[in-house]
């Protein structure tokens, strides 16, 4: 179904809020339009991206109408080294958004990977990406909302909200909920810091303390928590702790 951007605006009607029908990347249009000064909350969506970006330069899987690819600027009083915990703050939100919108309850992955749980394993449904742009934070999420394959690169890594509740969503009451949810997020850190969102991030994800994982397939050791500027820490088996501040954290035995 096309997406209704006239009812996304008109329930936020002071937003700018832009849908392509298909463009490379949505962040490189934000990051253009941030640059040119355009307002905090400016929102631009795609139905599809033909080089959609994700993390460590890997490419965003964005088949044409099935799921929410969107940019969003903000702006807000956060400094450059506020951006982990902004990211951890739009995972926040993204999940909340789903579970209102969908009922499907969503696991965290350090830093930015939207999981869920299924009874044959779990899968990743949505992806954050964040960048600055001179003064403004671009913050792009992907969700794979009503996707019913995947290129089979992706199979056994992704899924969609479709293929695990077996009925289809509406995008736009996804995107309904999650616009509200970001502004909500980013005013918590903006007024009170990182800790809420920290502990908040901590308390959602199953990932952040006593799992087994493995970084980057070099580093391998239990997860002990968040520091305070929202990096993992992991704990070696000679219980050494390691400041992970980037990288593809993967369970493993
Ligand atoms: C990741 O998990 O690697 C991050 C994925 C972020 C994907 C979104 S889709 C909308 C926005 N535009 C992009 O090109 N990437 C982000």
């Amino acid at each position: 179904m096309p997406f209704d951007l006239a009812l996304l605006r008109s329930q936020f009607p002071d937003r700018h809020i832009e849908w392509h029908a298909a463009v490379g990347s949505t962040m490189t249009i934000a990051s253009r339009l941030a640059a040119s000064g355009a307002a905090s909350g400016t929102v631009i969506g795609a139905e599809e991206q033909t080089a959609g970006q994700g993390r460590h330069g890997r490419t965003w899987h964005s088949e044409p109408g099935s799921g929410l690819y969107f940019s969003v600027i903000l702006r807000h009083q956060f400094t450059p080294s506020t951006l982990p915990v902004v990211t951890l703050a739009l995972g926040l939100a993204v999940i909340g958004a789903i579970l209102e919108a969908t009922d499907l309850t969503c696991d965290l992955r350090w830093p930015n990977d939207v999981l869920i749980p299924s009874k044959k394993s779990e899968g990743k449904c949505a992806g954050i990406l964040t960048q600055l742009e001179g003064s403004a934070i671009i913050a792009g999420i992907g969700i794979n909302v009503n996707h019913s394959q995947f290129p089979v690169e992706l199979s056994g890594i992704a899924t969609s909200l479709r293929l695990v509740s077996g009925r289809a969503h509406s995008r736009e009451r996804l995107l309904l909920e999650l616009l509200p949810s970001i502004d909500h997020y980013c005013a918590l850190l903006e007024r009170d810091g990182p800790e809420p969102i920290l502990k908040l991030y901590s308390r959602a994800s199953s990932y952040v303390t006593g799992r087994r994982v493995c970084v980057d397939t070099t580093l391998v050791g239990t997860t002990a928590g968040l520091s305070d500027s929202g990096f993992l820490i992991l704990r070696g088996d000679d219980g050494h702790d390691n400041l992970i501040v980037a990288g593809g954290v993967r369970p493993c035995s």
